[in-house]
């Protein structure tokens, strides 16, 4: 199996989130323009290569309020990317986002298993204490994900934003660590399991 190149931030058994780097960017374009991908995510005016490398020199800039790491398979291939935003160090609450830009890899829990890993580095490394994730309500794929991941729902936004024409419910979600430590602990003795002989 080919091994990924290059720094690993968080390593998992199937995805390991990696720091972004400037060859990701093409990729990225292609999935913040992708019509099928816009309607879950906030972006939706069209995205240029100029503007996407603003955006990754600002990276480092950005970094105590917002953290992004590329999700790329354990033999190499990015998939996608994830992150932290809207930090406040002082409440300990944070924001997650994510997308899995190609869309062969979705639904193969590429996702839940790449957010299992963010979200204990949030609150084992990082000291956050309640982690936040925002849904439109037709995303029933991000919802069933974010649950799977110990989040539950914290507030509905009604009528919130507009998508296909009308109107949605954005689902606020949130979780804490005593809902997430189980999760953890499952995941951990999953990966004792498929652990390499
Ligand atoms: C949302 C996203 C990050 C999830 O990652 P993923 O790797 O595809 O998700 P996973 O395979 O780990 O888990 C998806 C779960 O949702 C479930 N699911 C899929 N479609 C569903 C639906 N219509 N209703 C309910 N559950 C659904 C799957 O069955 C799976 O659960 P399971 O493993 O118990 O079967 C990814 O699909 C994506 O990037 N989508 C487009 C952009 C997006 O929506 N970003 C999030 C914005 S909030």
């Amino acid at each position: 199996m080919q091994e990924t190149q290059g720094p690993i931030f968080l390593r998992g058994r199937t995805v390991n989130l990696r720091p972004v780097r400037k060859e990701d960017l093409p990729y990225f374009l292609v999935w913040i323009n992708d019509p099928d991908l816009r309607d879950f995510i906030l972006p939706y005016m069209p995205m240029t290569m100029p503007e996407e490398e603003e955006w990754f020199a600002d990276l480092g800039k950005r970094k105590p309020s917002d953290v992004v790491l590329s999700i790329e398979t354990t033999d190499g291939c990015l998939i996608g990317n994830m992150g932290m935003h809207r930090i406040d160090w002082r409440s300990r609450v944070g924001t997650t986002g994510a997308i899995i830009g190609e869309k062969d890899a979705q639904g193969k829990g590429y996702g839940t298993e790449a957010k299992t890993l963010l979200l204990h580095h949030a609150f084992t490394s990082m000291n956050l204490r309640k982690i936040c994730s925002q849904v439109i309500a037709f995303n029933k794929r991000s919802e069933a994900y974010s649950k799977k991941c110990g989040y539950k729902e914290d507030g509905v936004q009604k009528q919130h934003v507009f998508r296909r024409g009308e109107y949605h419910d954005l689902i606020n979600l949130a979780v804490f660590w005593d809902d997430f430590k189980p999760i953890w602990e499952k995941y951990q003795m999953s990966e004792e399991t498929h652990a390499p002989a």
